[in-house]
């Protein structure tokens, strides 16, 4: 697995390589999560993958200083699943002294998760259009997990015309139903034992929409769930249609899609789940 620090390195990695390339763009910090990205990316001849914290999609820097980095155990995982390459930047290879441009969809980053995290998917678009152009792989693997960057990116790339394949892979649950994340690490082990209030709450909406309920009742369900958790503060609930990203109201003759996020302690999880009615 050749490691490349700098962008020369990477696109001479790339410009060798024969077939197609799968992408997987993380921070690092791997679970199974990651994994099951880099298995869907394995149908290329050749997967690569990026470990880079992101300075502008944090808004507060100490969650940018405590992000989880572990970057020996991340290239063991990466190695071991057969990647051709991975690229880990420095913030100054990607943000050059003077760079002065940002890509930023005017509607979806500024709604839903993006206003409790102002500038958050700003900061992800931005990134991504730098690794895309960077990497300039056939294919790239996202979580659905992360469903409004997932909407995000999509928008982007037809937008801007990216010759780049966008797929969405399914999230990865523990044992408990807690979706795998990078932060799960970071919570005490009372709050880790409080999160799966996040699929209980999911879970909960999907039964009530699923017998026809309301996108209203869903909410309130979620948001009577998760009060029933005295460690978990509430961030946002967001009922959306999954084609449109448009919010979601009265009784759903389609499919919708449920965000929600929530903090336990210094720790803000979000969790998501496209219901049927
Ligand atoms: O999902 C993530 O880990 C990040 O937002 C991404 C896509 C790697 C951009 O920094």
């Amino acid at each position: 697995m050749q490691i490349c620090r700098s962008i020369v390195e990477m696109r001479a990695a790339v410009g060798a390589m024969s077939g197609s390339i799968g992408l997987v763009t993380t921070m690092g910090a791997l679970h199974a999560g990651h994994m099951a990205l880099v298995k869907a990316a394995s149908t290329h001849d050749n997967v690569v993958a990026t470990i880079f914290v992101n300075p502008t999609q944090f808004g507060d820097p100490s969650d940018l200083d405590t992000y989880p980095r572990t970057e020996t155990e991340d290239l063991a995982l990466l190695e071991q699943a057969g990647v051709a390459a991975v690229f880990i930047p420095t913030v100054g290879e990607i943000y050059p002294e003077g760079e002065e441009t940002i890509v930023e969809s005017t509607n979806l980053a500024n709604v839903f998760h993006g206003l409790v995290r102002p500038g958050h998917y700003r900061g992800v678009a931005t990134v991504v259009t730098k690794l895309f152009n960077i990497i300039r792989a056939d294919a790239a693997y996202f979580g659905e997990k992360d469903y409004q960057q997932l909407a995000v990116i999509r928008t982007m790339v037809r937008d801007l015309h990216m010759p780049i394949a966008i797929h969405g892979v399914q999230t990865v649950r523990e044992h408990d139903g807690l979706a795998m994340s990078s932060r799960n690490i970071r919570l005490t082990p009372a709050d880790r034992a409080a999160a799966p209030i996040l699929i209980a709450a999911l879970t909960a909406a999907e039964v009530m929409i699923q017998g026809g309920a309301t996108v209203e009742a869903a909410h309130d369900i979620i948001a009577a769930t998760i009060a029933t958790e005295p460690l978990a503060t509430l961030g946002a609930i967001d009922i959306v249609d999954p084609a449109t990203f448009a919010p979601a109201a009265g009784t759903p003759s389609g499919p919708v899609g449920i965000m929600i996020s929530a903090e336990f302690g210094e720790v803000m999880l979000i969790d998501q789940k496209e219901v049927t009615p």
